[in-house]
């Protein structure tokens, strides 16, 4: 079977990791779908972990000629067993928030194994950072450059900082929601400003300047805005050492790699590690990169039943367990996702697959040529490892669902589905009021 078919992570061949059929029943690895459901109920995210080390493997094969960290984006998909797994193949993280370095921590992540990007950190969350030992905390403006050199000072340590660069390029991607590299984004310290900034940082006490860093975006499958990013980026690199920096160390090139969700091509890692390689060839710099999609999308579905068919305005109407709540990107992002009858009826339908929430933005797809599920049937929302539950919320007061993952034969619930009382935890009815 062609290497593009299982890169696509919808289909696998046999003994392949992925979501085969056999026997007309939809399996993730060797497991059948249906007693995922059985046990977790519906919806439940299923991982695959034999596809979440497939790709780190090969990214990092791709790279393996030059020296370089992969950072897992935290983001893309946070739960602590994804994160293990990932631990154990060698990766470190790139975490946005103390949050997001909680987890790390609990997964087992030592302080060193840790980037910490964003754009608006807070003191409290450099502390933990600085406490923790990270690698290097990617700086997005001269507010942050400052706070952190007092933070770094408050606790006596250097701070090892990366400048990241908006490099105003142009972005090819599907949505403009997760472009971050264009002229005026929030992210990054504007091109033109970055050499000052770079000796601003120098000649500040608690601060030492190890490397710099962008991130343009994501779902990047075309390469031109990629090149011309990284060649501005290697450019500052070259001025800022001739400006006499002298630890500038590491080149965080970000994440963003694009996965197939339907036909399309997925990016192709080969092509992207020898454009990265080339263009840094000689700069003496360890390479960092950050990817979250590209190790987690296509290791995942979303199970979901279907509760109701009906007709309106002459419109077919699948109704289904998951909603927008659960799986945000179709209604936030107007994102593709295939979905496939866990066993197939052998009829078509044009139907809208909707969720229960209370809101017609509700979708997980429209207009969409798919099985023609009867009550009951289950489906698989595909590639949703990334962005799927880390996005979901509670919204209709609708407890996220759980997360199971599957390794060859054998799987395991990794985040038991929510229960009523997690709803209202944090509340209070009773009111303890105090003088205002
Ligand atoms: N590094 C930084 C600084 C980031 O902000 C991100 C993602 C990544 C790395 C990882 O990017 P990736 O390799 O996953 O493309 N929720 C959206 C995607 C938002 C991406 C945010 N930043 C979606 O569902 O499409």
């Amino acid at each position: 079977m062609g290497e593009s078919v299982l890169t696509a992570g919808a289909v696998a061949a046999p003994g392949e990791p992925g979501f085969p059929y056999v026997d007309g029943v939809l399996h993730c690895d060797a497991v059948p779908a249906p007693a995922i459901a059985e046990a977790a109920g519906t919806p439940t995210y299923v991982y695959s972990a034999g596809v979440i080390r497939r790709q780190y493997r090969r990214l990092d094969a791709a790279f393996a000629g030059v020296p370089h960290r992969i950072h897992y984006s935290v983001k893309a998909n946070s739960n602590l067993a994804v994160l293990r797994l990932l631990q154990a193949e060698g990766a470190g993280v790139d975490i946005v928030s103390g949050g997001e370095l909680y987890r790390a921590r609990e997964a087992g992540f030592a302080g060193g194994d840790v980037v910490f990007s964003g754009v608006g950190k807070l003191a409290r969350e450099l502390h933990e950072a600085l406490a923790a030992g990270v690698r290097v905390v990617n700086v997005e403006s001269e507010g942050e450059l400052l706070l952190l050199d007092r933070v770094a000072g408050e606790r006596g340590v250097v701070a090892p900082v990366a400048l990241r660069v908006n490099p105003e390029v142009a972005v090819d991607n599907p949505h403009e929601y997760i472009r971050t590299g264009e002229k005026g984004h929030k992210f990054g310290i504007p091109f033109d400003d970055v050499a000052r900034v770079a000796r601003e940082a120098r000649a500040l006490p608690n601060l030492t300047l190890v490397g710099l860093d962008m991130h343009i975006g994501s779902q990047i499958a075309s390469w031109e805005p990629y090149d011309a990013a990284l060649a501005r980026l290697v450019s500052l690199v070259v001025r800022v050492r001739a400006d006499g920096a002298r630890d500038l160390q590491y080149l965080d090139v970000g994440g963003g790699l694009a996965v197939s969700y339907d036909e399309e091509a997925p990016a192709d890692v080969q092509r992207f590690a020898a454009g990265v390689i080339e263009a840094t060839r000689g700069l003496d710099v360890t390479l960092i990169l950050e990817p979250g999609r590209y190790l987690v999308a296509e290791a995942g579905i979303l199970l979901t039943e279907v509760l109701f068919r009906k007709r309106s305005g002459g419109k077919e109407y699948v109704i289904t367990d998951a909603g927008m709540n659960d799986l945000l990107r179709p209604s936030h992002y107007e994102a593709f996702h295939r979905i496939d009858a866990v066993r197939p009826s052998g009829e078509e339908v044009v139907a809208d697959v909707v969720g229960p929430v209370c809101e017609s933005g509700d979708f997980l797809a429209l207009d969409r040529r798919t099985d023609d599920a009867a009550p009951g049937a289950l489906l698989a929302v595909r590639t949703t490892g990334a962005y799927g539950f880390s996005m979901a919320s509670n919204y209709n007061s609708r407890p996220r669902p759980a997360e199971v993952l599957v390794d060859g034969d054998r799987f395991a619930v990794v985040t038991e589905r929510e229960r009523y009382e997690d709803l209202v935890r944090q509340e209070r009815a009773s009111l303890e009021w105090r003088a205002g």
